[in-house]
């Protein structure tokens, strides 16, 4: 038997139930962690209390979200925007029931990938719920109520998160639900009511507002997004407000009562004045919570903290030696991306190497329409840290393809040091701000300039050359300075 580095016991492979790494949850921690510690030589299993693997962001989060909002896009750009392209569309239609069955097509396909995934680099996958018995073992209860018990060297918690719910709205599945239920509303409601303007909320909101519903946002803050460069979520409410959005800012739901399909809310707001709403549906949508039912982990000494997440050292080991934890379920951004680098850093250092996540550069999407991605300090932090910064921003009205696209609404703003031209955070509001934030991230992960960017050839006519030109106007050197 050998031993790695870091102390994980490498096992015999004809022992079935003990493992180097048993990973707790398949999400996009738990799956890339996985796979990444068994390419590492680590013999691996994955336990998932799930029928299918891939997680909240695979089966009902990120994916099957952005199929809708692709799917719900095209109805919208068909009503709105093909006309103006000189695309004449007759007799225009929603058929919802084939719109779902390609969201659950695309959910499928991603979800069987994994099991390729995990059968091509000898990850073992386990069905079932998982409890912790002790630091080294772990029961498996399947669905079947059969149980089995496996031990291993490491344990890593990818258990993830869920919906926080409302006291004064609980959820029922039907007329209250979750992200979980918009996904696959038999119907498109008349009026939707969301209660929270983050990602969920609006991402979601949008999907039913262009597929025909009347959407109510109430959200608790002043502003949407909180957290954001506030420039760019003010961009946003503006957009979503001429896209048919009603915005009920710095308010909150006191009171709630589902009948006859019919849900009623009272609403107050920050004066204290009381209004009542109807809807068909309300979404609730006001944050997640790491997700730890059931699993044992307290039992066994894990040390949680007032909001209930895994408390981790730098090196996600919890306060018991030898069981770690990355993802939802402990501190930061609740990003798969973020669980996806925890995972593979993690998978590093059980294999003896030196994994490493920089928080410094998580990028932020929301997906709606324009797009808003965001990485690095906001403006309004950058002011509260005291550091000297410059502020350099484009329009996509004076960028050529956003043009030629019809998709000229938004912004690119980039922040840098004053002294050293580094850059501190860019932010990005318009057409495809998700692919376009990769740059901005490789920039900083790089440790560039604004300058750099700025001096960095980009191809003609294309979106990215308005990050370009944002980083030229750090020094009122655009073309629209
Ligand atoms: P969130 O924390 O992003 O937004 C929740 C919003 O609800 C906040 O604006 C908050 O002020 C508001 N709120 C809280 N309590 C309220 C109340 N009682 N009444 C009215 N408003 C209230 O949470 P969200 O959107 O539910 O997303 C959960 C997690 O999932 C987040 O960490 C988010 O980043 C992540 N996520 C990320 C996505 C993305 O990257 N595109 C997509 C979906 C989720």
């Amino acid at each position: 038997m050998q031993i790695a580095e870091c102390g994980v016991r490498i096992g015999s492979m004809a022992d079935t139930q003990r493992f180097d790494v048993l990973v707790i949850g398949a999400g996009p921690g738990g799956y890339v962690g996985a796979i990444r510690a068994a390419q590492l030589g680590l013999r691996v299993a994955c336990v998932e209390k799930m029928p299918t693997l891939g997680g909240t962001c695979l089966n009902i989060g990120c994916i099957p979200s952005k199929a809708l909002l692709d799917s719900s896009e095209w109805f919208a750009q068909a009503h709105s925007k093909f006309a103006h392209h000189g695309i004449v569309c007759d007799g225009l239609r929603l058929d919802l029931p084939a719109m779902m069955n390609r969201k659950d097509t695309v959910v499928q396909g991603l979800t069987h990938g994994i099991v390729g995934l995990f059968k091509k680099n000898g990850v073992i996958s386990l069905q079932g719920h998982a409890r912790l018995l002790d630091p080294q073992t772990v029961e498996i209860t399947a669905d079947d109520g059969t149980s089995q018990t496996v031990q291993s060297g490491a344990i890593v918690i990818a258990t993830g998160s869920e919906p926080i719910s409302l006291p004064s709205l609980p959820f029922d599945g039907d007329r209250v639900i979750s992200s979980t239920e918009a996904l696959s509303l038999p119907e498109v409601p008349q009026r939707l009511v969301v209660i929270g303007g983050g990602a969920i909320g609006l991402e979601l909101g949008s999907v039913w507002l262009r597929l025909g519903a009347k959407v109510t946002v109430i959200e608790l803050l002043p502003r949407l997004i909180p957290g954001t460069d506030t420039q760019i979520a003010s961009a946003l409410q503006r957009a979503l407000t001429k896209q048919g959005f009603t915005f009920i800012l710095g308010a909150r739901v006191t009171q709630g009562a589902v009948q006859d399909k019919q849900v009623t809310l009272t609403v107050e707001n920050d004066k204290g004045q009381r209004s009542e709403l109807t809807a068909d549906r309300v979404l609730v949508a006001v944050g997640r919570k790491p997700y730890t039912a059931g699993l044992g982990a307290a039992e066994v000494g894990v040390v949680f903290d007032e909001r209930g997440r895994i408390v981790v050292d730098k090196h996600y080991q919890t306060s018991v030696p030898g069981v770690y934890a990355i993802g939802d379920v402990i501190p930061g951004p609740m990003l798969a991306h973020k669980a996806e680098e925890e995972g593979v850093a993690l998978a590093e250092r059980l294999a003896g190497r030196a994994g490493h996540v920089n928080y410094d550069v998580i990028p932020g999407v929301v997906y709606t329409w324009p797009e808003v991605a965001t990485v690095g300090l906001s403006e309004e932090a950058a002011k509260s840290t005291g550091i000297d910064y410059r502020v350099g921003t484009f329009s996509f009205l004076a960028n050529g393809r956003a043009r030629c696209m019809d998709e000229a609404e938004g912004m690119v703003k980039v922040i840098a040091e004053t002294k050293s031209d580094r850059v501190l955070g860019i932010h990005i509001i318009g057409p495809r701000a998700s692919d376009l934030i990769a740059e901005a991230v490789l920039a900083m992960e790089f440790g560039a300039a604004a300058e750099d960017i700025a001096r960095t050839m980009h191809a003609h006519p294309t979106l990215p050359e308005a990050l370009r030109e944002a980083a030229l106007n750090v020094d009122r050197r655009s073309r629209q300075s």
